[in-house]
């Protein structure tokens, strides 16, 4: 099922499939934060860790038919924050995976930790359970942006969850900062990125704080600096973070040599994912039917957990049209600094280049990408307005 040679006829199509990650929702959190649109909820006094976990296990087997055979590359335990597990549920999970499932003996495995989460295990606790890659989620350095943030823990703790990590060995590890956040300045962003720098990660996600509908600052929005300062920030932490060793392969992901996220890689690259847990999206090649299919489960933790009774998992279940595995495929790509191989396109999309073809001249035409020996690339135009490539390739834009 796994091989290209069972599609031969299909050479203009989905000819082959992907890699395959396995990406696992942890839904809660001890507070909300207020720039937060996750799907991610308050948890109540006492988390139902066991039928959580017992119930992530049983929806696993729902897909299992879709993936038979194939390879897992790689696991990410994300959320909410899936640090309110402690590490003998993690290595539940992680077993109970691999017993279903063909994981990868050099998989990635990474797990999201909040530095408040004073409940969760030491780090050296998650490594014995399988985890190989930790992302901590700081934010920030600053006590006053901190609290700004709504986030439960301060400088204090990021430092002791830093140790805890490195005392673990584990070297693969990420630390999510964000800036242009209320009030701040470059100075400030600078100060962040150092601080960042000294902790010794080997990934930093640097994520521009957007002002997302349905959270609290979209209610009550604070003031925050105006493009052009966010765009000085952009530059001279870029410089701060190159000088440092860092690389940068996506657009908020610097990494330094042999750490690229492997599990975020696999979703840029329009690879496949099969999605566990309230609200997880899978997106699986179906070479056979020469499509691709798209999986949602129940958003609500309650209701997805009652699903183990009900059988009823999943929110939407469909077959993704031609165009959206168009926009998709070019949104995700040209995120990356690698560019896209247009070799890869009818591969991974099932569709014809003839189909994009006149959108890229176009694009190129605006000065917004660049097509050197088959790879496209954004131009430093097209980096600084992204939305405006993903315009061209919007479904309705055709
Ligand atoms: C699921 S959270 C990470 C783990 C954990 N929940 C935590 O916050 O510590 C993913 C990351 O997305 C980023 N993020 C969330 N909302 C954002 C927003 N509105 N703008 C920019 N980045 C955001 C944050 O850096 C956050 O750490
Ligand atoms: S802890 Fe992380 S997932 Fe939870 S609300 Fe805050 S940013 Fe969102």
């Amino acid at each position: 099922m796994n091989s290209g040679t069972d599609n031969r006829g299909f050479d203009s199509g989905l000819n082959g499939l992907p890699p395959l990650a396995l990406y696992v929702h942890m839904p809660w959190c001890v507070s909300k934060c207020p720039y937060c649109d996750f799907n991610s909820h308050l948890a109540p006094s006492k988390l139902p860790v066991e039928e959580y976990v017992e119930a992530l296990l049983a929806d696993l087997e729902l897909d299992l038919p879709l993936v038979w055979g194939r390879s897992v590359q790689s696991i990410f335990f994300g959320g909410g924050t899936p640090s309110l597990f402690s590490a003998k549920w993690i290595e539940r999970l992680i077993e109970g995976f691999r017993a279903r499932l063909r994981v990868s003996p050099q998989a990635e495995i990474t797990l999201e930790a909040n530095p408040g989460t004073t409940e969760h295990d030491s780090f050296s606790a998650y490594r014995d359970a399988g985890i190989n890659r930790v992302s901590l989620g700081v934010q920030s350095f600053n006590k006053n942006m901190l609290q700004r943030l709504g986030r439960i823990h301060g400088c204090a703790e990021i430092e002791t969850a830093v140790e805890s990590i490195q005392s673990a060995g584990i070297r693969n590890f990420n630390i999510d900062l964000m800036y242009a956040l209320p009030g701040q300045t470059v100075g400030g962003a600078l100060y962040d990125v150092r601080r960042a720098i000294n902790c010794a990660p080997s990934h930093l996600s640097y994520y521009q704080l957007t002002i997302e509908p349905n959270t609290a600052f979209h209610v009550n929005p604070p003031e925050l600096p105006d493009d052009d300062t966010a765009w000085d920030m952009q530059q001279q932490c870029g410089e701060l973070l190159l000088e440092s060793g860092f690389r940068q392969y996506e657009i908020s992901a610097w990494a330094r040599q042999g750490f690229r996220c492997r599990h975020n890689l696999n979703y840029w690259r329009y690879g496949d994912f099969l999605g566990i847990g309230a609200g997880a999206h899978s997106k699986l090649t179906l070479p056979a039917e020469q499509s691709v299919r798209r999986r949602v489960r129940q958003k609500h933790p309650r209701t997805w957990l009652e699903a183990k009774q009900t059988g009823q998992w999943l929110a939407e279940d469909r077959l993704l049209g031609e165009e959206e595995r168009v926009f998709e495929f070019f949104l995700n790509q040209l995120r990356l600094y690698e560019g896209v191989r247009k070799e890869q396109f009818t591969p991974r999309t099932g569709v014809t280049w003839n189909r994009v073809s006149v959108r890229v001249e176009k694009a190129i035409e605006s000065g917004l990408l660049t097509d050197s020996n088959g790879v496209l690339k954004p131009t430093s135009l097209g980096w600084r307005f992204n939305n405006e490539i993903q315009a061209i390739f919007l479904p309705s834009a055709e």
